[in-house]
């Protein structure tokens, strides 16, 4: 991993064709996807959280330093290395299981299966806390990129390709850190990044924007941004995550440790209450839903374990689409970094 120096890298026809394509294919799909259908139209929505197969385990250390605690795991023969910035109000402990390696995890549903997907595809992954709620653009982009660099280092991963995700907040942050450090390609979910306050050079790395388009703001502001990236000739796509119904067993599938009755018994509440509708989408955002308050109303606290509130919320929101971390676009996401693995 080295500081970025003023490459001056050749776009040759091979990526401008291949962005077109991608362009293509991500706009037929959308053109032709984004009806409202019974099926959901997103990729890997179907994907259970144990569907990995058993070489794929959460097994991460957790290291604290300068004031922060960094979290990471490195595949046997790592390829590549992923850093991953959460958002607001997260943290590094929410993209792991909870073990005896890691006993203060949390495993979120959808961070959890970003960071096994990495690993099955030989990704070494960093995640880092951010010092405060979320993330800020002075001393602490100087800190994290001081972080990455020295953890490389340490784990002898100075040679292999180095990417970045962040979402929302680490999104921006992302954006940011990727004029200081040499990314291969970053990847911005839902969020615009900070480019009207950045100095973008042609050397920028390929960045894909996955975001949620019912976000009309950021949608507006990403279209924007991707027209001055093009200019700029740097490679940037985007990948749009849409709404898609509940059913009975979603919740059972996606959050490990939250049984089949449960999942379907909370399905029943929020049809009864009128949070979803009759084709199973959410009416509102999970954040705008009293669901909490309804199961503590009708002393149903019970149901559901109270470590997992947040991981049910965390999966309405995504069923919304609004704005919510989401690796159900893993697929994309990955595809996007290896293609540009140099
Ligand atoms: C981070 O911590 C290391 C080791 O304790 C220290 O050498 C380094 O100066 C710190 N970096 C910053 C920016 O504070």
């Amino acid at each position: 991993m080295a500081r970025r120096g003023h490459r001056s890298r050749l776009r040759n026809g091979v990526s401008a064709a291949s962005v077109v394509l991608i362009v293509l294919v991500v706009f037929l799909f959308f053109r032709f996807g984004d009806k409202r259908t019974k099926e959901p139209v997103i990729g890997g929505a179907e994907r259970r959280w144990s569907s990995f197969d058993a070489s794929v385990k959460s097994r991460p250390t957790v290291e604290y330093r300068n004031g922060t605690d960094l979290i990471w795991q490195i595949p046997d023969s790592p390829k590549a290395v992923l850093f991953i910035a959460h958002g607001c109000n997260g943290r590094a402990a929410n993209f792991w299981d909870r073990s005896s390696s890691c006993e203060g995890c949390v495993g979120l549903p959808e961070e959890r299966l970003i960071v096994l997907e990495a690993l099955s595809r030989g990704f070494a992954v960093l995640a880092v806390s951010s010092m405060g709620r979320c993330w800020t653009m002075g001393e602490e982009r100087t800190v994290v990129g001081e972080i990455i660099e020295w953890w490389v280092v340490k784990n002898g991963l100075g040679k292999l390709p180095a990417f970045a995700l962040g979402a929302s907040s680490g999104g921006y942050f992302v954006s940011a850190l990727a004029t200081d450090l040499k990314f291969g390609a970053i990847v911005l979910m839902i969020a615009e990044g900070v480019f009207d306050q950045i100095d973008v050079l042609g050397d920028y790395p390929p960045t894909l924007f996955v975001h949620m388009p019912k976000d009309t703001r950021r949608k507006l502001k990403i279209e924007e941004f991707m027209v001055e990236l093009k200019k700029k000739g740097i490679d940037v796509a985007e990948v749009k995550c849409m709404e898609f119904p509940l059913s009975p067993n979603t919740l059972a599938d996606r959050i490990p440790g939250l049984g089949n009755d449960v999942s379907a018994e909370l399905f029943k509440i929020f049809r009864r209450e009128g949070f979803v509708d009759e084709n199973g989408y959410m009416k509102k955002d999970g954040r705008a839903m009293q669901w909490k308050k309804v199961l503590d109303v009708e002393n149903k606290a019970t149901l559901l374990d109270k470590r997992l509130i947040n991981h049910v919320q965390e999966e309405l929101n995504l069923a919304f689409a609004f704005h919510e971390m989401t690796s159900l676009q893993s697929e994309q996401i990955f595809k996007w970094f290896e293609s540009h693995v140099s």
